[in-house]
């Protein structure tokens, strides 16, 4: 089992200033931070991004949100690391996530929900070599 994963403050949060509170709940949650960097993704590269969900109906609209303003991208390190990041973000809708989760309290809705987390061990490593390079990683 790997112990890291991918998280990606999404474009909404980082206009609002959620940046600083959603590093504060990650690294209270006991994630050790490996790559940290702002940037903005191109269309093509959110489209490879997002390649899994080529065929979903929200793709064209998640590409455009995913591209609408910088991101915070995130390589994090924990032991049970998927699992825990994402108990931590909460469910995809802002609506349905427990209390305390990031998206619960930043997230607007389904669509635009403050932040990303890798859905397996496989898809984190695609993740993080996906948006940084070796020398970028500790
Ligand atoms: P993420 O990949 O961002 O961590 O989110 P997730 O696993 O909880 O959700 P996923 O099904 O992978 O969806 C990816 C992102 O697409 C947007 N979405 N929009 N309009 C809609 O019904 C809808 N459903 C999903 C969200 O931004 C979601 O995080
Ligand atoms: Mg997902």
């Amino acid at each position: 089992m790997s112990n890291l994963t991918y998280g990606m403050i999404k474009p909404d949060a980082v206009q609002k200033n959620y940046t600083g509170k959603i590093i504060d709940k990650i690294l209270e949650a006991g994630f050790k931070i490996r790559g940290m960097k702002l940037l903005q993704l191109t269309k093509s590269q959110a489209e490879k991004f997002y390649y899994v969900h080529r065929e979903r109906p929200f793709y064209g609209e998640l590409v455009e949100y995913i591209t609408s303003g910088p991101v915070v991208a995130l390589a994090l390190e924990k032991e049970n690391a998927v699992a825990d990041y994402r108990a931590l973000l909460g469910a995809t809708d802002p609506n349905e996530a427990a209390d305390g989760t990031i998206r619960k309290l930043y997230g607007e809705s389904k669509a635009i929900n403050a932040i990303h987390g890798s859905d397996s061990d496989e898809n984190a490593l695609i993740e993080i070599n996906f948006m940084f390079s070796n020398l970028e990683l500790i």
